[in-house]
């Protein structure tokens, strides 16, 4: 696993070139680890799984999951956690926090739709193969496969199920999550433009349960 070691050393030094009042300021989160320091994670892992590092933990004979979201752990420690995901056509993850934890992602293949509430209404983006996003604290989102081509087709409706696709062209991204994901609160957007949580639920699966 020289790649986990790696990643989580190379995130612990930079710790280290924090400046002191950066590090006063970020002192009342839960991790010692910060967005940028996930974002290499993800990126280290992304990189990781393409060079075949991972291979071991994937799929068999490269055939993905068509009908359920499928999302094995890359590497965990107690301060994160590293997921390699698959996502499949129709399936959002429904409008959720990742409660007391960061996170971050990195887009290995395919594209994301992601609706984020920006505290008057949900807001749309497509994140493509290389694109990468973080998650502050706070941070309330959906998120779904994007139909084919839709980084070229932004009017796409959002819960188009009509794509059909085959197992060997994933989307994959890798996302991780610090300290280690263990509840997520879900939302709903009411009548009159606000937003209601809706339940909580511990779970330390990626993006909710599959
Ligand atoms: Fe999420």
């Amino acid at each position: 696993m020289r790649s986990s070691v790696l990643s989580l050393d190379s995130a612990r030094n930079a710790l280290s070139a924090t400046p002191p009042l950066d590090r006063a300021v970020s002192s009342a989160l839960p991790t010692r680890l910060r967005p940028a320091d996930l974002l290499r994670l993800t990126d280290e892992g992304a990189e990781d799984v393409l060079a075949g590092r991972y291979d071991h933990l994937l799929p068999a004979n490269g055939i993905w999951p068509t009908d359920e979201r499928w999302a094995t752990r890359l590497l965990s420690d107690d301060e994160v956690d590293v997921w390699l995901i698959s996502w499949t056509p129709g399936k959002s993850t429904e409008l959720h926090d990742h409660a007391g934890s960061l996170g971050a992602l990195t887009v290995l293949s395919g594209a994301l739709s992601e609706f984020r509430w920006n505290g008057t209404e949900l807001r749309r983006r497509i994140l493509t193969a290389g694109d990468q996003a973080s998650f502050p604290i706070g941070w309330v989102h959906d998120v779904m496969r994007a139909p084919a081509a839709a980084s070229d087709c932004l009017q796409v409706a959002r819960n188009s199920t009509a794509e059909s696709v085959g197992p060997l062209d994933p989307t994959l991204s890798v996302h991780a999550y610090s300290p280690p994901l263990t509840a997520m609160s879900y939302y709903e957007v009411t009548g009159h433009g606000t937003l209601r949580r809706s339940r909580t639920v511990l779970t330390d699966q990626p993006e909710g349960d599959m």
